[in-house]
Order: C-alpha cells, then sequence, then structure tokens
C-alpha cells in the first residue's frame, strides 16, 4: 500500500536510554515501510520537535544491524523544555509556544503520527501531545520498570541480567575474602532491579523504596549466616531506598567535589541519586567489625545491547505501535499483558507507578528463601504477611476499555491484511 502524498511517521526516543530502544525503532520502521509510509527520526528526544527541528529519514540501511545494539540511534535526553511532570504525579503543563511548534512541524513534515518511546515523564509528554490533538502513540520504556499498565518495559531484563552477573562476580570473590559485599544498582522508586537480580544471583539481603529496613536487622542477617558457617553475605540495594532515617542518597551528598551552595542547573529537575551501598556498607563495617565493600553498578546497567528477552518485546512493541497508528487508535501506549502485546490509554498508564508490592508474590518468593529485606517478621512468619490480591505486579486500571489481546484489535481489515 502506497500513500498518494508521502506520509510519514516520525519516531523518537526520550529520557534515560536503555536497551532495547533501537529494537522498537526498527520494529516500528520495518511495520511502517510495509504499511507504506516513510520514516522520519526526530533527534534528541522531543527537542528535535522544534527550534531547531532536528531529524533523520530512517531507510533499510540506516537500521540494519539495529536489533542488537544497545543505547539510541536517535539520541535521548531527559533534560530540556519538554518536562510534564515534577516528581511523582505533579503535573507541568507545557509551555502553549512549544506545543504549537511541534503542531507545526508534524504539520509542515506531513506526520500521520509521532511514536514516543519513554517512561513516565516522556508518556507525560505524550498526553499533553494527545490532549492537543498531536497524533501520538506510546512505546513505554525504562530499566526501572516502574510503568503502570505493562507487566514489563523493555529494558529492564537486560538490567536484571546486568546486575545478576554482578551478584555471581561479588559472589565468588566475597566467599573468598569472608567479606560483605554491598551492590547498589538502580531503581529510582521502585525495587524492581534489585528484586529479579537478588532473587537470581543468590543476595542474603535485598533492600528496596518499598520495604522500611534497618540496620540491626541487617546486621541478625549476617551474624546468623556466620553461625551457621557461611562467612560472607551479598546484599543487593536499589539507589532509590531510603536510609534508616527516611534519607533518599543523593550524589550531591556522597560527592565531595560539588559545593552544596553550588546551584542546580533549572533542568537538572531530577536529583541523581547514588551512594546508598556505600553508606550501607561503612555502616555495617562499623557495627560488625566486619570486611565490607560496596559496589556501584550505575550505568552499566542502562549500556550495551539488550537481552533476548527485550529484543522480543522491544519488537513487538514497535510493531504493535504501527498497528495503533494504522487503526487511528492515537493517545494509547503499547503494553505487555502476558502472554499478549496490548495497548492502554496512556492517560491510565502515566501518573501511578508500578511499585514492588511488598506483600506480593516476588517478595515472597525471596522470603521462603531466607532473604531478609531488612525488616522484622512476626515471630515464625517465613513468608511476612501476604496480599490479597491475586497478581500483584500489573494494575490494570478498570477505566481502559480496550483490553484485547493482539489478534482481537480493532484494526481495519484492509490494514490488518498488511501484516
Ligand atoms: O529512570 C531510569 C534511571 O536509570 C534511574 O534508575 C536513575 O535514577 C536515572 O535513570 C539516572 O539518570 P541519569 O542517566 O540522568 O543519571
Amino acid at each position: 500500500m502506497t500513500h498518494s502524498k508521502a506520509e510519514r511517521i516520525g519516531i523518537l526516543t526520550s529520557g534515560g536510554d536503555c536497551p532495547g530502544l533501537n529494537a522498537v525503532i526498527r520494529g516500528t520502521y520495518k511495520a511502517a515501510r510495509q504499511l507504506g509510509y516513510e520514516v522520519i527520526g526526530f533527534q534528541k528526544g522531543y527537542e528535535g520537535l522544534v527550534d531547531p527541528v532536528s531529524y533523520v529519514h530512517l531507510d533499510d540501511q540506516s537500521t540494519a544491524g539495529i536489533l542488537i545494539q544497545g543505547g539510541t540511534i536517535l539520541g535521548s535526553t531527559n533534560k530540556g523544555r519538554f518536562a510534564a511532570i515534577s516528581g511523582e504525579n505533579t503535573r507541568i503543563d507545557l509551555d502553549p509556544q512549544l506545543l504549537r511548534g511541534v503542531r507545526r512541524t508534524i504539520d509542515e513534515l506531513n506526520v500521520r503520527a509521532l511514536v514516543c518511546i519513554g517512561g513516565d515523564g516522556s508518556l507525560a509528554v505524550a498526553q499533553q501531545f494527545h490532549e492537543q490533538g498531536i497524533p501520538v502513540v506510546g512505546v513505554p520504556k525504562t530499566i526501572d520498570n516502574d510503568l503502570s499498565c505493562t507487566a514489563f518495559t523493555f529494558g529492564f531484563d537486560s538490567a536484571v541480567s546486568c546486575a545478576t552477573d554482578a551478584l555471581d562476580r561479588l559472589h565468588t570473590t566475597a566467599a573468598s575474602h569472608e567479606r560483605t559485599m554491598v551492590l547498589e544498582v538502580m531503581g529510582r522508586h521502585a525495587g524492581w532491579i534489585a528484586l529479579h537480580a537478588g532473587i537470581a544471583g543468590g543476595a542474603d539481603c535485598i533492600l528496596i523504596p518499598e520495604i522500611a529496613w534497618s540496620y540491626d536487622n541487617i546486621c541478625s542477617k549476617i551474624l546468623s549466616r556466620r553461625s551457621a558457617g557461611r562467612n560472607f553475605t551479598l546484599i543487593i540495594v536499589a539507589e532509590g531506598a531510603t536510609l534508616p532515617d527516611g534519607d533518599l542518597v543523593t550524589c550531591e551528598q556522597t560527592l565531595p567535589n560539588r559545593r552544596a551552595s553550588q546551584p542546580r542547573r533549572v533542568e537538572d529537575r531530577q536529583v541523581r541519586l547514588g551512594g546508598v551501598g556505600n553508606i550501607i556498607a561503612t555502616e555495617l563495617s562499623d557495627r560488625l567489625h566486619t570486611e565490607t565493600r560496596s559496589m556501584l553498578l550505575g550505568h552499566l546497567q542502562r549500556g550495551g545491547g539488550p537481552t533476548p528477552f527485550d529484543r522480543f518485546l522491544a519488537t513487538q512493541y514497535g510493531v504493535h505501535a504501527m498497528r495503533l497508528v494504522a487503526g487511528g487508535q492515537f493517545g494509547r501506549m503499547v503494553c505487555y499483558q502476558p502472554p499478549n502485546v496490548s495497548d492502554v490509554m496512556i492517560a491510565d498508564a502515566i501518573g501511578q507507578l508500578n511499585k514492588v508490592d511488598p506483600l506480593g508474590a516476588a517478595v515472597q518468593t525471596a522470603r521462603g528463601l531466607g532473604i531478609s529485606f531488612g525488616d522484622l517478621l512476626p515471630e515464625g512468619s517465613v513468608f511476612g504477611p501476604v496480599s490479597m490480591s491475586a497478581s500483584p505486579t500489573t494494575s490494570i486500571p478498570a477505566s481502559s476499555s480496550v483490553l484485547l489481546p493482539t489478534s482481537g484489535l480493532p484494526v481495519p481489515t484492509a490494514t490488518l491484511s498488511n501484516f
């Protein structure tokens, strides 16, 4: 099918990068080409949409081989002029002049739809575009896996794989030297990476933002391991896990060179987290007079190529985004509701983050293994308190009307035949 006038699909990657972005770009491009669209990629996230407009034409050559590549060929930014939320859930209305500029770009370049790949903040921008009548489809991305309405965001599995590998490596050196090792992983609001990698990598303690912990309880765990002849301990902590006094540890606190008086740049809307693992390691060493080391895994979790699972998920997301475009279903976000890729309204997916359920199945699995979350369970309790909800990991709001499996999507027959 060829469109009379070169109708285009615009695609962009916004926010922190993660493995699988290129796989979405490729999937979208391939499906769009089959539908007869040209595809252009706006550069550096939403910034490329306006003043100055910056984009590249995507073709078979520029998308060849990118399935397995980390990062994004389009560039990305999590700073700049497009910020639609601050902190958790607080909406910031985009500058109307900026929105007019985006509209102009879309019209002048004959863009039929924008495919916006991003996390909670970036999808909140896409939602405001939708409210202004700009045709958008969202694709959820973040290694943190903290977006609602989808069981998984792509990038998460790759990050878990990296963190698990780090734990595996720390395991052997911790055992050799009889040390306590603290591994700090990403997870600003949610502890999914720490939880999954902690279980997969055999951690002894998992510390996450969703469960309050104390040094006493971690010390008890280390001591009980010692009395069982296990003279080393592996602790994994999410960067967003607050200290027992409720403090969030930021780079500003832990980087000695940064003067406290130095103003944070206006576009730095998010404080940089980092350093909680080191603080924990120091405290444990002081309390137990034991050799303790900490390791901050940082951006290694975001770099590199996607795992096969993330390639598969990201590719499905890209193709499904084009199904939505073909069906004129704008303002929707693709999502994964196992076993199917599906879609929900973007409005339903943003604002409320998907956090670890402290009473959920994964936490109970960990507790069943004897992993400590640094909290105190009632005497004799193995699994801790149990959630009443059957499936705690994904919350699909009741207002999401179209929740059909992929095969049931209301896409016109003529369009479906193109796949
Ligand atoms: O949201 C994803 C994330 O990786 C967080 O876990 C982390 O706090 C943040 O991005 C880091 O962002 P930046 O690359 O800007 O330091």
